[in-house]
């Protein structure tokens, strides 16, 4: 029997002592006397791999989730055999590892320990199933705190948590709830303000347990596969997320409107019903960028199929929608249904493209359309096929993005919820059982709908959105919490969950807003958009079977509460595709929980709440019925409530009165906040002006702003613009200066500057060192400041 206890069984098996090693450039092989091989490689400096095997060889190295474009080398490796170990010396870690029992134990160039085998690697022979249940135990001092790790649906520090990786269809998970529907086997350690990163590249069923079983020990473990894992050293949270990210890789840029707000339901139809639905956010002036069409858009739920009863004319519907400004979006789920007239099965059946057993027949299960076969993603032809099918969808009928469903992957009634263990998997010319490829099932066929969107699409921009995922999927495609429920303590769910996805490489996420099981209160609903419109996607979904979730779903107060959001989402655009760039460029995440932006200040360890969006405005949800405020922490640093533009100190706890109307917001001081102004969807005005609220405060501050076209890849080649501007502000002048940097040109010729803050009556303003080049009574009349947007330096003096 297969055991989910680290310590259970009785049978663990050790590693003994080491009787010879050698060096391949970046790696360093260490053989004991039982046959146990730990291969170490110095990927960079501050990022080490351990590989080890019980067989005396290793078997081929491949990884889904290792992005080939990751950074490799280093500056400095050296190997230096001791009495009782052997050392590896990098420019930012020394690792020990023992002689006689192969424990390893890695510090920082200062002797500190930063994570210490306990009983370090040991394993158990899985009889049942040939192989090992591979097993790492480290120690866990005092103070240490534990996150990341994906989609989990508990507290945001996992101290004193086990957790379970297994990609599961959770309708209606609850708080704690184990396991969910994605996969990221990836965790940050933090421990005397020096963070460091795990990433155990292991696909089978993986568990982690901080501190849970035994108080000073932390462990992960597998059914299955090799013990692989990366350390990843910090010493900032920051850098071990950028390091992840760059390992696992990026996504590209979405098109621009995948920021805007998108509307679903399970499901509209027939074409009336999502005319009504759209032509209503126009008429009641609710910004919107993309409608979903979910499975009954399908003829008996067959994937690339349309039902011409609803939906007589898809490619004029698509069309007329998007003369409207809405992107169609539609659903495709794995299970091809078992039919001889139908094409889809017809080629995969003719190709033999569909899982089979271990015994030969096919793979079948119930889904939405009844009986179906399932294609094998991890076989890199059916990927191609399957990339092939979409022509139509993209290229003929013109839906813009795909959403991927079901692919954990999903079986109905029963018991485990999906695919029995045997069956098989290409796995990319590796093949293995499904529990191996089970996790990666749902990652392989978002990145086939990847291939195929992106490829019709060009030369616009892809867009994808998928339930299952392992590390890595970011590469490929956005993704939401998947089906959550209406209630306050889902809101509190969504809130961490997003923030945690974000920490672990996966940026482009969101909630369904209102919740997709059960029916939120006109109050519930409007706290969740208010948050929603921090998430980097924002689409409110529900599963129809209860009364509607459109924002005039409620009263006029939601109503207006939920226009007042979206509109704000839509003036933050620029903002919020500046933080996608820094995501896709350097890996950091969109959203950063208060530990990530201040490790340091230890009252941030155990926060839930406040996360910071992008890098400048701190938010933090309403999350109980009936708030007229809430106590939240601040964290250090000089903010500006952005309702009131009232200053305050942060580094502490406080009261935060808000009308229902309004969430804690606050900017932080120095920050320029760039705006565009409300669209009813992306690119539906040119305007001529980008307005810039500065937020005045002593010292330096700098703020970035990114823009392209918006869409397409001339990006790529290097028609794009990036402005830094720096604000100095001293006690009477403030001073504000632009470089720009790339070859795009915007529409808008000006930009409107609002000061905010400032602690003195202007006496002067000179645009590009001109004294008195601008009228300061025309800026008090206008309550901004007019100025082209080539100026490099606008000089700010008081009295
Ligand atoms: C699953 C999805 C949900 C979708 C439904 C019908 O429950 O998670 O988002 O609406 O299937 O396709």
């Amino acid at each position: 029997m297969i055991t989910n206890t680290e310590l259970e069984y009785k049978g663990n098996l050790y590693p003994s002592k080491i009787v010879s090693f050698d060096q391949n450039v970046d790696s360093v092989y260490f053989y004991t006397d039982n046959n146990v091989i730990l291969k170490v490689t110095v990927l960079r400096d501050s990022l080490i791999r351990f590989r080890y095997t019980t067989k005396g060889y290793f078997s081929t190295d491949f990884s889904y989730a290792i992005d080939d474009n990751h950074t490799h080398g280093y500056n400095f490796l050296e190997v230096v055999d001791k009495t009782e170990s052997y050392q590896i010396i990098t420019s930012k870690l020394k690792c020990v590892i023992q002689k006689s029992d192969l424990r390893v134990c890695i510090y920082d160039l200062q002797d500190n320990v930063l994570l210490e085998d306990e009983l370090g690697f040991h394993w158990e022979e899985s009889y049942e199933f040939g192989g090992n249940i591979v097993k790492m135990s480290k120690v866990s001092k005092d103070g240490e705190s534990f996150y990341g790790l994906g989609d989990k649906a508990t507290q945001m520090n996992l101290k004193g948590k086990r957790v379970e990786n297994f990609a599961t269809d959770q309708y209606a998970y609850q708080k704690d709830q184990e396991p969910l529907y994605k996969v990221v086997p990836f965790y940050i350690g933090l421990q005397n303000n020096q963070s460091y990163g795990i990433f155990f590249d292991n696909t089978f069923r993986t568990f982690f347990d901080f501190c849970y079983e035994r108080r000073n020990v932390s462990s992960f473990w597998s059914e299955g596969g090799e013990m692989n894992y990366y350390f990843i050293y910090g010493p900032q949270m920051q850098e071990v997320v950028t390091r992840y990210t760059d390992l696992t890789g990026k996504p590209e840029l979405p098109p621009m409107w995948a920021l805007g707000y998108h509307q679903c339901k399970w499901s509209y139809y027939p074409e009336k019903n999502v005319k009504e639905i759209t032509a209503k956010f126009r008429a009641l002036k609710i910004p919107c960028d993309a409608i979903y069409l979910d499975i009954d858009y399908m003829e008996g739920f067959r994937c690339f199929t349309w039902n011409k009863n609803y939906f007589p004319d898809p490619k004029r519907m698509v069309s007329e929608l998007s003369d409207n400004g809405f992107k169609t979006i539609v659903i495709i789920d794995p299970g091809i249904k078992i039919d001889t007239d139908y094409f889809v099965y017809k080629e995969a059946l003719e190709k033999d493209f569909f899982c089979k057993r271990a015994d030969g027949p096919y793979m079948k299960g119930k889904v939405w359309p009844g009986e179906c076969n399932f294609p094998d993603y991890t076989n890199p032809e059916v990927r191609e096929w399957w990339a092939g099918l979409f022509k139509e969808l993209i290229s003929e009928i013109g839906v813009k993005g795909v959403w991927n469903d079901m692919n954990e992957p999903a079986v109905m009634e029963v018991p485990n919820k999906t695919f029995p263990m045997d069956v098989r998997h290409d796995y990319d010319g590796n093949p293995c059982s499904h529990r191996k490829a089970h996790n990666i099932y749902g990652m392989q066929m978002a990145r086939a709908t990847y291939q195929g969107v992106k490829k019709y699409t060009y030369p616009k921009r892809p867009f994808i959105i998928t339930r299952s995922a392992y590390s890595g999927t970011q590469r490929y495609s956005s993704s939401w919490t998947g089906d959550n429920v209406a209630t306050w303590e889902h809101l509190w769910l969504a809130n961490i969950q997003v923030q945690r996805l974000s920490i672990s490489g996966m940026g482009f996420t969101g909630s369904d807003i209102g919740g997709f099981a059960e029916q939120p209160s006109g109050e519930l609903y409007a706290r969740w958009i208010q948050l929603g419109v921090f998430h980097p996607f924002c689409r409110t979904h529900s599963s129809g079977d209860h009364g509607n979730q459109e924002p005039w779903a409620f009263d006029v107060e939601v109503l207006d509460i939920t226009r007042k959001f979206i509109n704000l989402r839509y003036q933050l655009l620029p903002y919020l595709y500046t933080m996608f760039w820094q995501y896709i460029e350097e890996g950091i995440p969109m959203l950063k929980p208060l530990v990530y932006y201040d490790q340091e200040d230890i009252q941030t360890h155990y926060r839930n709440d406040e996360f910071i969006f992008g890098n400048q405005i701190l938010v933090c949800p309403i999350l109980e019925p009936n708030s007229s405020g809430r106590r939240m922490y601040l964290p250090r640093g000089s903010w500006y409530n952005y309702w009131t533009n009232e200053r305050v100190s942060g580094g502490r706890e406080m009261w935060v009165d808000t009308k229902f109307d309004e969430i804690p917001l606050f900017v932080k001081a120095g920050t320029i906040l760039p705006k565009y102004p409300v669209q009813q969807y992306v690119e539906e005005l040119e305007f001529d002006v980008l307005t810039l609220e500065v937020y005045y405060k002593e010292g330096i501050e700098k703020s970035v702003v990114y823009e392209d076209a918006q869409d397409g890849y001339d990006y790529k080649k290097g028609r794009y613009s990036f402005l830094t501007f720096q604000v100095i502000g001293r006690d009477n002048e403030v001073i504000i200066q632009l470089h720009k940097e790339g070859k795009f040109e915007t529409n808008y010729t000006h930009y409107e500057i609002k000061l905010i803050g400032l602690p003195f009556e202007i006496s002067t303003i000179a645009i590009n060192n001109e004294k008195d080049s601008y009228d300061k009574v025309s800026y008090k009349k206008e309550g901004f400041l007019k100025v082209a947007k080539e100026f490099h330096v606008v000089h700010i003096t008081g009295v």
